[in-house]
């Protein structure tokens, strides 16, 4: 049976490696390589969505990144973004289809590495109702931990996305564990209506782990994929993950 595994693409290193000669040369006009290039490539390579994360610091993707990929590409943009009046008011602009909102700051981060959701409830809660009002999907970005899932159910938020880095860094029977763990929360945040999602760290080596993680609906992956592409082409390493995740049944089929 075909994956229903959503694939969405992370381009920001595509903007690291651009920033790395053309930071000071912001409008040179041969600033390469491009994101925006790169996120149609990727949409005609299988990309089922488009990931950008403009960070505080700009230290890869511009603002001017984000406008033009939501005139061009015609696949979700999902916007990956901290939580702070400067970025969230970019998006109620912007009116990206999915908000990602992910720790920037270091307050806002638990010791695994996720969005402290449970530790910022009234904060977090009020800016997912904010992008919501403009019909953005908001996921909230968070370790696999039940307190922070329950948390994230209770700011309205439409989604999850389980942060797979401890399990992306581990290896042998600590892997395993940490799949264990994905699994439990994963479960947890379908038990309370949430869409699941995942992502961090994800490779074609390590990602058979996951497919004892049941309600998966979506990966965001950029690093590999970027790393690859600088081998093969974006298109091969694309279609690499892609095989990969074809391998993957959540359970939810049926439905
Ligand atoms: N999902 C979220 C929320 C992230 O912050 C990142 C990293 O930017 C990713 C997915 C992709 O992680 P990686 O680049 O390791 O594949």
């Amino acid at each position: 049976m075909a994956s229903s595994l959503h694939l969405g693409v992370n381009i920001d290193h595509v903007a690291t490696l651009r920033q790395a000669r053309y930071r000071a040369m912001p409008g040179a006009s041969l600033a390469e390589p491009c994101p925006i290039e790169a996120a149609l490539v990727a949409e005609e390579s299988g990309a089922d969505s488009i990931t950008a994360h403009l960070r505080a610091d700009r230290r890869h993707i511009q603002d001017s990144d984000i406008h033009e990929l939501k005139s061009r590409i015609s696949t979700p943009l999902n916007f990956e973004m901290g939580v702070t009046r400067e970025i969230v008011d970019i998006a109620l602009e912007v009116v990206p289809h999915s908000a990602c909102l992910v720790p920037e700051l270091r307050e806002e981060v638990t010791t695994e590495g996720g969005l402290d959701v449970a530790g910022q409830i009234v904060e977090i809660t009020a800016a997912v109702e904010e992008l919501q009002s403009k019909g953005i999907r908001v996921s909230l970005f968070v370790d696999p931990v039940v307190e922070q899932i329950q948390a994230c159910a209770s700011t309205g938020a439409e989604m999850v996305e389980l942060h797979t880095g401890a399990f992306a860094n581990a290896t042998g029977d600590v892997r395993k564990v940490e799949a264990l763990r994905l699994a439990g929360a994963a479960e947890v945040a379908h038990g309370c209506g949430m869409q699941v999602n995942a992502g961090h760290g994800l490779t074609t080596e390590n990602l058979s782990g996951l497919f004892g993680v049941r309600h998966l609906v979506e990966l965001n992956i950029g690093h590999h994929i970027i790393s690859r592409a600088v081998m093969v082409g974006l298109p091969k390493a694309i279609a690499e993950i892609r095989e990969v995740m074809d391998g993957y049944l959540s359970g939810d089929e049926e439905n």
